[in-house]
């Protein structure tokens, strides 16, 4: 059975821009998040506390935080890799974060500079930080069907980090197809082992389109009881640390497919469709939402 109603997490504002090549100026970047919870979206990934050495496009991350109009009602996470940025992400008022491990050792390294145990470790040392500070924290999991650099992921490893994650006391854990080759086929295994371990309600689905598979593995996740799905406007994005991997699904698309569906989102297509118009303008790129690029209307 369907769920009744789907939770979105936004990530267009830090996944969609972090790879962009220009910096985007810290005000398209204000406009773009403010258009974003005018549309109804609940949850707005605003930016990440990393090194601006290794992510010079998130380097503005507090002048963000300060400047976007927080719409009572709307989240507005922030990643953070440890306890630094976790420091940094409070101080600039984020009042809620997340922390980003992998299934996969060698994309660990390359994207966070340690391995597996050693991430955990530092995200221990977040967790204990934010219990103090009552900030809630949200756990990713990437490469959970495949890596860039090591290929095939069993679905056992991404379990097991799921696990950690959770009883650490995240209280969601996003699985992210990081470089979008998972299949509905794959994904299936995937969330079977995961549930074993984190029950189903605490399980977001982080689809990366790169294969053109990201709203059948939505599709396959919510039928297997999943209702949190992440997604970006006008499907922009990618990540730094996997090369050739595209945008993560497109909002639009998936707001589309759910209210096809009778899935409540909270979401008004029309103004979603207007942020991502905007900032693909901005960026001078063609949108990569289906939806958006549609142009007979039922
Ligand atoms: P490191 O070089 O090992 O860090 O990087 P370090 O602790 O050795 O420190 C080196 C320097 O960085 C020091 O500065 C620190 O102060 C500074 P220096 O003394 O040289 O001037 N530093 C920081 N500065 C600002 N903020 C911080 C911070 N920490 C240290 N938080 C580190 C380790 C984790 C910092 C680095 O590897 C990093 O920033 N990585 C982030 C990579 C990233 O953002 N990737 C993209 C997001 S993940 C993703 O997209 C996947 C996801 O979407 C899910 C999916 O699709 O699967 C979430
Ligand atoms: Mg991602």
């Amino acid at each position: 059975a369907l769920p009744e109603k789907v939770k979105m997490v936004e990530v267009g504002p830090r996944d969609g821009l972090q790879n962009e090549k220009t910096v985007v100026p810290t005000e398209t970047k204000i406009k773009l998040i403010n258009m974003l919870s005018e549309s109804g979206l609940a949850v707005i990934e605003a930016t990440s506390f990393v090194s601006p050495k290794w992510v010079p496009q998130m380097a503005d991350q507090t002048e963000v935080m300060k400047g976007i109009s927080k719409k009572p009602g709307v989240s507005y996470p922030v990643l953070t890799p440890n306890l630094k940025g976790f420091q940094a992400a409070v101080k600039a008022g984020a009042s809620e974060v997340a922390i980003f491990g992998a299934a996969s050792e060698l994309f660990s390294k390359k994207n966070i500079n340690c391995s597996v145990e050693e991430s955990l470790q530092r995200f221990d040392d977040i967790m204990k930080a934010a219990k103090e500070a009552a900030v809630p924290v949200r756990g990713y999991v990437s490469c959970v069907v495949g890596c860039p650099y090591e290929g095939k992921v069993a679905p056992e490893k991404v379990a097991h980090v799921a696990k950690r994650l959770y009883s650490m006391g995240c209280y969601e854990i996003s699985l992210g197809d990081t470089i979008g080759v998972g299949t509905p086929g794959s994904m299936t295994e995937m969330l079977e082992a995961v549930s074993k371990e984190v029950p189903l309600s605490a399980l977001a689905v982080h689809c990366h389109d790169t294969y053109g598979q990201a709203l059948a593995n939505i599709l396959v996740a919510l039928q297997m009881g999943v209702s949190v799905v992440d997604s970006s406007v006008a499907g922009l994005g990618g990540c730094p640390y996997a090369q050739g991997a595209s945008g993560n699904v497109a909002t639009e698309d998936v707001v589309y497919m759910l209210h096809g569906l009778g899935i409540q989102t909270g979401v008004d297509l029309q103004k979603l469709m207007d942020a991502g118009a905007f900032i693909c303008r901005t960026l001078n790129r063609k949108t990569s939402s289906k939806v958006a690029q549609a142009t007979c209307k039922l």
